[in-house]
């Protein structure tokens, strides 16, 4: 090999390392828990802002949780951005996240932060919302059924077959539903309570807004359902009444977490910081989600359900965010619902 080869060479093999290095750091693999529509817009939305490249997977709450522990040894995901926040708590007490302390942190709503020190510094809060359920006007005109107002009215006979919520496994919205109903009714009064709703339950679904886009169809009458997720299908032109249940309800801080491990962790920091942003928090609105906006200088969309109207409960985040308490509802409710799906 002459010299000028062996320069040649060097020259190829530092380009081509530099180049791999610079690909590296612009690149982001997006673990996403919101609905398909936002998850998409907050991707194309930060490559545009960054040149970095964005692959995204959405997938629920719960779910997306399994595959963070499942890929722990090896993470695959930079971020998770999204979904409701007690799965991230979880994640967080199992050190499967890490800790990460924003610029944009005077931003932020006290319960954001709040979030944030609950979570170890592993996990801040990104949006809120109430749960609550919504119902199809029409069918239930057809039906000739009384309006549900009530988390009691739900277990009323005469909608047997009528309702529809997720698997709380999957589904961090029907999580908060489990958690929400233990806070309210007590454990074993809440047992009771989703033993006899099982009997008016038609499927548990994956998704937690699965069942208010199915009720929006006419598939089922009933979806337990965040209400912003109600309001979502009302603003489409389905025929479907949000209800904030007359005993009070619970409520989700939604969250994101940088995945511990993450390989291109100055990205997931980039859209950490970017996504806290007022404009980042300002897609969802575009893209019909109606959550409340964790950041101060981020309008409220005027469709959101107004929490400081709906009888919220004082959810204990820490207690049902925590590893232990999660796992063992969950397995209460495996060993006690006997679902058909
Ligand atoms: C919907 C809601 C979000 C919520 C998420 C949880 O996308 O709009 O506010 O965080 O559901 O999803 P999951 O499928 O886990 O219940």
């Amino acid at each position: 090999m002459t010299i000028r080869t062996i320069g040649a060479v060097a020259a190829l093999v530092a380009g081509t390392l530099l180049g791999g290095a610079a690909q590296a750091q612009g690149r982001l693999n997006l673990y996403c828990s919101v609905q398909e529509d936002w998850c998409q817009l907050m991707q194309t939305e930060f490559e545009k802002a960054t040149g970095i490249r964005v692959a995204m997977t959405r997938k629920s709450s719960g779910e997306t949780y399994a595959q963070v522990k499942a890929e722990k040894d090896n993470p695959r995901g930079d971020i998770w951005w999204g979904g409701t926040g007690d799965p991230h708590l979880q994640a967080a007490e199992e050190g499967l996240t890490a800790d990460y302390e924003t610029p944009r942190m005077g931003e932020m709503q006290d319960w954001a932060v709040q979030q944030w020190r609950t979570g170890r510094k592993r996990t801040i809060g990104i949006y809120a919302g109430a749960l609550g359920f919504g119902f199809n006007t029409e069918l239930l005109a057809k039906k000739n059924l009384p309006e549900p107002k009530c988390w009691a009215d739900l277990v009323n006979p005469a909608y047997k077959g009528e309702v529809q919520v997720a698997n709380p496994h999957s589904s961090g919205t029907s999580y908060t539903m489990v958690a929400s109903l233990v806070q309210i009714m007590g454990e074993n009064g809440a047992f009771d309570y989703l033993r006899k709703l099982n009997t008016n339950v038609n499927q548990y679904t994956k998704s937690g807004a699965a069942p208010i886009v199915a009720a929006g169809r006419g598939e089922t009458l009933i979806g337990i359902v965040f209400m912003h997720d109600a309001i979502t299908q009302s603003v489409r032109n389905f025929p479907i009444k949000t209800v904030a249940p007359c005993e009070g309800t619970g409520y989700e801080i939604g969250s994101m977490s940088i995945i511990a491990g993450a390989r291109n962790l100055d990205s997931a920091r980039k859209f950490y910081d970017w996504a806290l942003s007022a404009e980042a928090q300002a897609l969802g609105a575009r893209a019909q989600s109606y959550q409340v906006p964790s950041n101060k200088g981020a309008a409220t969309p005027p469709q959101a359900p107004k929490l400081s109207e709906i009888k919220l409960i004082n959810y204990d985040f820490p207690k049902f965010g925590s590893s232990e308490e999660r796992k063992r509802l969950l397995s209460r409710f495996d060993a006690e619902i006997k679902i058909a799906n």
